[in-house]
């Protein structure tokens, strides 16, 4: 048996802590914290448990890698941080597990690509939906060919009205500037599985969308700065926060409630709402991310798709439907459900669906339309060790992924194969890229033609990357 595969985590938040943290400690076979970097001092000593070194910065930790001698590093820091931490890592020669976004600009992805040039880096990125049951099952449909050629897919990202509050409006990545953009910080893992299915990078991609409502206009009469303040709108608001906090997340403290601080009583949490940045009304915060976007991208094959992330929704998953010429795909990763309709009458559910795919069940079968065609529902269920979700209704870290991903992790860096494959900065490359050139179209450059738009990225990367996140605008077509 090997042993197992020792780890330093650069943070030990949601992800560092709750998501590869919590695998850890459920597969003390598989893999072993070895030393941990957060300033917060309950975060550090909670991860870190009795036997890992700890630091209070993830630079201290960095400096000792040769002493601490892990086999691989987890980056599960704030955004602003990741290129740096990866590059010291790549210098180090370490294998990794950067978290998305693997760089917030374009000019710090520029940065990185030419660090993974120079060193040979060898970087998986937190895409984790990859890993999830769910988006397998739909990729070896696709695979096996059982859809004909793809015509289009549609991916709807149902944010989760007090999701997006939560994240987008009041917390981490509400600010383009302090993070970046939503369609990067929230959508470059559908834009990844985009990109995933279609096989190929798209030829165009176009993007609308606008922050819509989270505006100081749209305040209520008399809204104060702070939910607590004795807003007069408290009964009716969507976004009340201690109606969240408090009442319907009571029973909750781990993710979004930790984000409060430490102390999760009642009081505890009325005081950061009182103080803290999650208190604030969403109307009179310093957020400027889109709070809704879609976006139309055309591939080479002619295949086109279609991605939608609103903010007001009830539901807070992923809703998917690919159109192929021999069949058509409907999937809602929430309760993993996916249907195939096979037109064909030779129409066949591929083998590597049916059997060989863990948490894969085909549940029914059966003919439909006036023709009779073969119609399958299959369900994807994460392991039911996998953590929870991140809303109140919570199902399992990423429908699974994120478990999938921390396994799949841990036997490349036992089998040298970080840096390949589905776990490589290459293959996660052109979702940041497709998210980059969605935003550079939002914001009025109409329908970026994407492989000379992202051909002029590579190049600044090796003459030296600029600040903003704009390219050059002769490799954009301009809308007609
Ligand atoms: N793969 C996914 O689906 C997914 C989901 C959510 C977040 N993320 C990404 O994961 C990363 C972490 O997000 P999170 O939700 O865990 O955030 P978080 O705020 O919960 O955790 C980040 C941790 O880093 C620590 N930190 C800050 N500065 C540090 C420093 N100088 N040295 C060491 N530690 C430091 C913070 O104290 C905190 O504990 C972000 O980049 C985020 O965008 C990915």
């Amino acid at each position: 048996m090997t042993a197992p595969v020792r780890l330093a985590v650069l943070g030990a938040g949601g992800r560092g802590a709750d998501a590869y943290g919590r695998w850890v400690r459920t597969h003390p076979d598989r893999a072993r914290i070895v030393a941990v970097a957060d300033p917060d001092a309950a975060r550090l000593e909670a991860l870190a448990g009795t036997t890992a070194a700890r630091y209070a910065d993830w630079t201290g930790l960095v400096a000792e890698l040769g002493r601490l001698r892990p086999d691989a590093v987890i980056v599960a820091l704030p955004d602003a941080l990741h290129v740096a931490a990866a590059t010291a890592v790549a210098d180090a020669g370490l294998p990794m597990l950067l978290e998305k976004p693997a760089a917030p600009t374009l000019a710090a992805l520029t940065d990185l690509a030419g660090v993974v040039r120079r060193t040979g880096a060898r970087i998986a990125v937190g895409h984790v939906l990859r890993f999830a049951p769910f988006w397998r099952a739909v990729r070896a449909v696709v695979e096996a060919g059982a859809l004909g050629d793809l015509a289009t897919i549609e991916v709807r990202e149902n944010i989760g009205f007090w999701h997006f509050a939560h994240s987008f409006v009041r917390g981490n990545w509400r600010n383009t500037a302090e993070s970046s953009p939503m369609v990067l910080a929230k959508t470059c893992h559908d834009l990844d599985l985009i990109r995933w299915l279609a096989g190929s990078a798209p030829r165009t991609v176009a993007s609308e969308g606008s922050l819509l409502h989270f505006r100081p206009e749209n305040a209520p009469d008399g809204a104060p700065a702070r939910c607590t303040d004795g807003c007069p709108a408290a009964a009716d608001c969507p976004f009340y926060a201690p109606r969240y906090y408090l009442d319907a997340l009571r029973d909750v403290t781990g993710h979004p409630v930790t984000m409060l601080g430490g102390d999760l009583s009642p009081a505890g949490r009325l005081a950061a709402l009182r103080r803290g940045p999650y208190g604030r009304c969403v109307y009179h915060c310093d957020n400027d991310v889109a709070d809704h976007q879609q976006t139309l991208l055309r591939f080479p094959s002619g295949l086109t798709a279609t991605l939608t992330a609103s903010a007001f929704t009830a539901e807070n998953t992923r809703h998917l439907a690919i159109t192929g010429t021999r069949g058509q795909l409907h999937g809602h990763m929430e309760s993993g459900e996916i249907r195939v309709d096979l037109f064909s009458p030779s129409g066949r559910l591929p083998d590597a669906v049916l059997g060989s795919l863990p948490g894969v069940e085909l549940v029914e079968s059966g003919t439909d339309g006036p023709l009779g065609h073969a119609s399958h529902t299959l369900v994807a269920h994460p392991a039911p060790e996998s953590g929870p979700g991140s809303g109140p209704s919570g199902r399992g870290g990423h429908a699974g992924g994120d478990d999938g991903l921390m396994d799949a992790f841990c036997r490349a860096v036992v089998d040298g194969t970080v840096g390949s494959g589905e776990l490589s900065f290459a293959t996660a490359l052109d979702s940041h890229l497709m998210a980059f050139a969605a935003e550079w179209s939002r914001s009025g450059a109409g329908v970026v033609d994407f492989g000379r738009w992202s051909g002029a990225t590579s190049g600044s990367a090796s003459a030296g990357p600029g600040q903003d996140s704009t390219p050059q605008d002769s490799t954009v077509r301009r809308a007609r």
